[in-house]
Parts: structure tokens; sequence; C-alpha cells
């Protein structure tokens, strides 16, 4: 657990009918570290903690009933190991999806308008707009893809901007209709649009959704923003089109090999990850750690749905869209 999340931890703990007891780690839970949940009946977990087949059977072992995640999305939990050894997983559905959408545009205004390199010039008193031109949202096609909590509200931003917004997800979701969005199929989302932004679960269908046969079909000079899970896209692929300046800019909040490195203050290490080394080089890629969730209001709903996860858990009245995993 991070140290941001102890006092709104905290505070929803104090406020449930029965407050529950809390042994607090800062290292990140995988197999290694599994041993550390010894005397207690559940894990409460973040992205970047590893439940993976061999986690799972030392916390299992050593009697955990139930793994409890402070994020929406349960990629990094082996369902099936959980459920082979009868323990339940939830996970917070929904905390902020404003958080989410509006870091989204928060990427893609500093990216479009280079603000990281024009603040830092200014403070040099170096006042030339030279290398800072941008280009006019209104107007411009921003292609969604995933069209759930998050999804609408980004549409409902960008359509303020007075974008056209194309969205596609396997089901239609009328909020985003009436937020203004056209559904369209993926080639026709890729060839039409200026910004294309993601917004799905990673599963083995959105595994490197966006690879090179993606990037191709896509406008040149295209922004890409990953806000959703870092392997939606295939990093390598990503870099390729950032040489040939097929894609015209890129803003992540998530990277397929962030485990270990996002959340750390690495600045007086070495980076070891040479694709990420690659990334950090363009002035035209803009990363941000794992942030986009990071609100007031976004860490206190975690943390109260974390803690009604655990009560639910203990009275066996757990919401039914709270729960990801079951006992097989
Ligand atoms: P949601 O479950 O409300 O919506 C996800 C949507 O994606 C659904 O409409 C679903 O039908 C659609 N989808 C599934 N497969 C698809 C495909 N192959 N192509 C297009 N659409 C597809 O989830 P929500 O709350 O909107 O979150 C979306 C994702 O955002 C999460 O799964 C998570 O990975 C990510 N996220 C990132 C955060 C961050 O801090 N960067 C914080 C919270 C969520």
């Amino acid at each position: 657990m991070q140290p941001f999340e102890r006092e709104p931890l905290r505070v929803a703990n104090e406020s449930a009918l029965s407050p529950h007891e809390f042994a607090l780690f800062e290292h990140r839970l995988d197999a290694s570290t599994a041993g550390l949940a010894k005397g207690c009946r559940a894990v409460c977990c973040f992205v970047n903690d590893r439940l993976d087949r061999e986690a799972i059977a030392t916390l299992a072992d050593l009697g955990i009933e139930l793994i409890t995640l402070r994020s929406a999305g349960f990629n990094n939990v082996d369902l099936d190991a959980a459920s082979e050894r009868g323990i339940t997983v939830t996970r917070v559905p929904a905390y902020s999806p404003y958080a989410v959408a509006e870091h989204t545009a928060a990427l893609i205004l500093a990216l479009n308008r280079h603000l990281p390199r024009a603040v830092g010039r200014v403070r040099e008193h170096n006042f030339s707009l030279n290398g800072l031109l941008g280009f006019d949202l209104h107007g411009k096609t921003v292609g969604v893809i995933g069209t759930g909590r998050i999804g609408v509200c980004f549409i409902r931003i960008m359509a303020g901007f007075g974008c056209r917004v194309l969205a596609h997800d396997p089901f239609e979701n009328p909020d985003a209709l009436e937020a203004g969005a056209e559904y369209a199929p993926l080639d026709d989302l890729f060839a039409q649009s200026d910004i294309v932004s993601l917004h799905c679960p990673l599963t083995t269908d959105t595994h490197h959704l966006i690879d090179a046969d993606a990037f191709a079909k896509m406008k040149p000079g295209v922004m890409l923003v990953n806000t959703g899970r870092g392997a939606l896209i295939d990093t390598r692929a990503a870099i390729e089109a950032l040489k040939s300046r097929h894609l015209g800019s890129l803003a992540l909040d998530v990277y397929e090999e962030e485990e270990g490195v996002f959340f750390h203050d690495l600045s007086d290490e070495v980076l070891q990850d040479d694709v990420l080394a690659r990334l950090l080089t363009f002035p035209n890629v803009m990363v941000t750690s794992h942030q986009a969730f990071f609100t007031g209001e976004a860490l206190g709903n975690i943390m109260d749905t974390t803690i009604e996860n655990l009560t639910g858990y203990e009275q066996s009245a757990i919401p039914d869209a709270n729960i990801v995993g079951k006992p097989g």
C-alpha cells in the first residue's frame, strides 16, 4: 500500500460499523512476498500487485479467503487459480470515471500544446514559440475504444470541445449515443480519427489491440492516448510508428511493463527497461505513472468500496457488481 492510501483507508475503516484490522505493507504483492499475508483472512491489492497462480497458491496455503482489489481492472489476478483454491475476488467497479476521463483530456491538451516544454522554456526565460505549434481540438475526430463508464465521460468532455466522436465497443451504450458519439467499425475509427483514446479493459481479445497493423490503418500524424492498460498497445510497434512519424504523438498513463517501475521513485537508479527508456526520448511522447485515477474523490470512493467488500464478505452480502471471482 502506498503512503498516500493510508489516510483515506483509515477514514473509510473508521466509519464502518465494525472496523477491520489491517497490516499495511509497502512491498508489491507477488509470489515472493505473499508469505507476508500470514495470519490474515483477506489480502487487499492494487494494479501492480501480481496475483499469479504461484502467489495464489501461497495465499491459499496461508488460509486467505478473499482477494479484494482497490482497482476496477483485475487483469493482474489469475481468476481460475483463485477459484480453484476457494478464494473470492472482489474489485471496485467504479470510483471516479471522471478522474480518468479528465486526466485523458489533460494529456491530450498538454501533449497537443507542448505544455511541459513550454513551461520549462519560460522558466529558463526562453519566450520563443518555435516548436510549440498545436492544433484546434474543435472540429477534430476523436476515436474512443471502449464506451463504458470512463469512455462515456470522456466522450462528453471531447464533445464539449466541439469534436466529432467515433466510438467502438462490442456493446453499444445508449449514454455514448446520447453524449453525441457515433459507433463505427474499428477500421473506420482508425481511418478517420485524429486522436484515438483507449478505454477498454485488457483481455485476451484486447491484448496488443494497437499493433503494427492498427497503426498502418490510422491517419498519418494521429495522436494515440492510453489510460486503459499498458498491454493494449504493442509498445515496440508504437516506437516504430513514432520513428517513421506515422504516429504523430503518444500519451501514456499505463505501460505494458509498468510493474515494479510505476509508483516508485527510481530517480537515483539506472532505468533497466530499454523500451521505456527509448519512449522517454521522444519529444512527442508524454508518459504519466498510472495516475489517471488519482484524485481525492476517487481515493475516498476506492476505500469506501473496499471496506464495503470486506464487510460484505463477512456478512455474505457483497454487491454482485463487485465480485469478479467466486470459489469454484
Ligand atoms: P467499463 O467496464 O465500464 O467499460 C469498459 C468497456 O470496454 C465496456 O463497454 C466493454 O464492452 C468495452 N470493451 C470490452 N472489450 C472491448 C473491445 N475489444 N473493444 C472495444 N471495447 C471493448 O470500464 P471503465 O470503468 O470504463 O474502465 C475502462 C478501463 O480503464 C478499465 O478496464 C481499466 O483497465 C482502465 N482504468 C484505468 C485507470 C487509470 O488510472 N489509468 C483507472 C481505472 C480504470
